[in-house]
């Protein structure tokens, strides 16, 4: 039999490892079933509201759950933590413009803070945000300017079967649709993620970047990538896509980039942080802006939120995350975790994405309607079989229409899934697998959830559930 390692490669070859090893540990907790139950109910049944101690592997996301490098964390003893004009800030500008090629940079403490400066600066109300489909803080930050998101993805992304190889591509013809109805005055900026989290961590390929880029050139609207997973999409790149099988990953990102006018980062996924972000634009006035309004919300403007030892470790963390060798183990160890649900026949959203497998909450439980949270109830059955931790990601993080109030109803209902970088091993996986297949196999005799509680913004974070009779 040929190594899992292997999957989707020649059957000949021979097994990879992770490019590094081991060097300091954190112990973790089993609970028993009994002590799950408790804790779960406690929560609300909201993986979100547990304890991270009753948590024995914890895949509730890749956000911020990295393991940072020996190089990082003395980078993090060279933290300069000036108020102003810290040396790290220059060194992570210096950085993200060598990298991604962004001529201006703004920190923030995280993703969202850049999304709320890169919304306020550019919507204007009855503005129109085309994306190739949604985020839930990005839309929130651009519905609460007053703008309608409009999810121009190809139709590929949303159907958990297809096999397309980019279903991260934005739709051309939905695009010149939306032109077409509302003018391009009433876009400030066509928002492009890559890759695509709510899809599946599905990549968007170099064609589709550049054909947008020919689209929108001619009409004046600028580009904005959600670049917090960008490396990860430019290895599906390099292996997908004719004419990349020979350049690095590093010159891939910087390609990609160059279709786009500015980007928007969680510091916390593709960086290998804990926390931290940035926007960065090529656009002078837009920077002037953004940085004037950091000072309101985030701090000054070099320093954004973050510490200066972290701004370091951000700054050495991307240059990690541009390593070939690095980029394969982290997705191929995605790739494992899935390899083994499809031997076992686990209804996920395929082709494998970059930082997580998503199951498909309809498919394991057919008899549950969508206002019975299939994907809740999926993540609330595989907590209470082994304290693996995942995250809804279906009709309760879309949210409820702004306009109308009713819920959103997106066609996914997934559970997600999500693999810290560098922190777990390929035994972890196994686990993980196991504990799916079991709930896969107790399926028919699940019955959902009912909403008790609802937050009005994001609700998905704080909401609170119980179980049906
Ligand atoms: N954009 C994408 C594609 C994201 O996945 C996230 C966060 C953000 C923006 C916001 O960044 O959290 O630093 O403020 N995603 C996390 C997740 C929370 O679990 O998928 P943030």
């Amino acid at each position: 039999m040929p190594s899992l390692h292997t999957m989707g490669q020649q059957q000949d070859r021979r097994s990879w490892a992770e490019p590094y090893k081991i060097k300091a540990v954190e112990p973790l907790y089993m609970t028993s079933r009994d002590h799950r139950e408790r804790a779960i109910a406690d929560a609300g049944y909201n993986t979100f509201l547990l304890h991270s101690r009753d948590v024995y592997i914890d895949l509730l996301t890749d956000s911020g759950t990295n393991a940072m490098s020996d190089r990082q964390w003395s980078g993090m003893m060279l933290g300069d933590e000036a108020y102003a004009g810290s040396e790290n800030f220059y060194h992570l500008e210096q950085t993200v413009k060598e990298c991604y090629g962004y001529e201006y940079l703004v920190p923030t403490h995280q993703g969202r803070g850049a999304e709320n400066l890169l919304s306020s600066t550019l919507i204007k109300p009855g503005h129109h945000v085309p994306g190739n489909m949604y985020f839930t803080t990005t839309r929130f930050h651009q519905e609460r300017n007053g703008a309608t998101f409009h999810d121009i993805i190809v139709d590929e992304a949303h159907d958990t079967s297809s096999l397309f190889e980019f279903k991260g591509n934005v739709d051309l013809d939905k695009l010149q649709r939306l032109i077409d109805e509302v003018g391009a005055d009433a876009i400030p900026y066509v928002c492009v993620a890559a890759t695509v989290n709510m899809a599946g961590g599905q990549p968007i390929s170099m064609a589709n970047i550049k054909a947008v880029r020919e689209l929108t050139a001619r009409y004046g609207i600028p580009i904005y990538l959600d670049a917090t997973r960008a490396v990860e999409n430019a290895l599906f790149i390099q292996e997908r896509e004719e004419g990349y099988a020979d350049k690095s990953i590093a010159e891939i990102l910087k390609e990609f980039c160059s279709h786009t006018d500015g980007a928007t980062m969680s510091g916390k996924k593709d960086p290998i942080v804990n926390i931290g972000g940035w926007l960065s634009t090529n656009d002078r006035e837009v920077f002037e802006e953004a940085r004037n309004l950091v000072v309101v919300y985030e701090g000054l403007h070099t320093y954004g939120g973050m510490a200066g030892r972290d701004m370091e470790a951000m700054a050495i963390g991307i240059r990690e995350s541009l390593d070939d060798d690095y980029m394969k183990s982290r997705v191929g160890q995605v790739r494992y975790l899935g390899m083994l649900l499809e031997q076992w026949g686990v209804p996920f959203v395929k082709p494998v994405g970059g930082h997580g497998i998503f199951l498909d909450a309809r498919a394991f439980y057919p008899h549950l309607a969508q206002d019975q949270f299939p994907s809740q109830t999926l993540a609330w059955q595989l907590y209470l079989d082994s304290g693996v931790r995942a995250m809804e990601r279906g009709i309760v993080s879309a949210g409820r229409d702004p306009v109308t109030g009713e819920h959103r109803r997106p066609k996914l209902e997934l559970t997600r899934l999500t693999i810290p970088r560098r922190v777990y091993t390929q035994a972890h996986m196994d686990v993980v697998a196991e504990a799916v297949k079991e709930c896969y196999e107790e399926r028919e005799s699940v019955k959902g959830l009912k909403m008790v509680y609802e937050p009005k913004y994001l609700r998905f974070f704080q909401a609170r559930f119980e179980p049906l009779a």
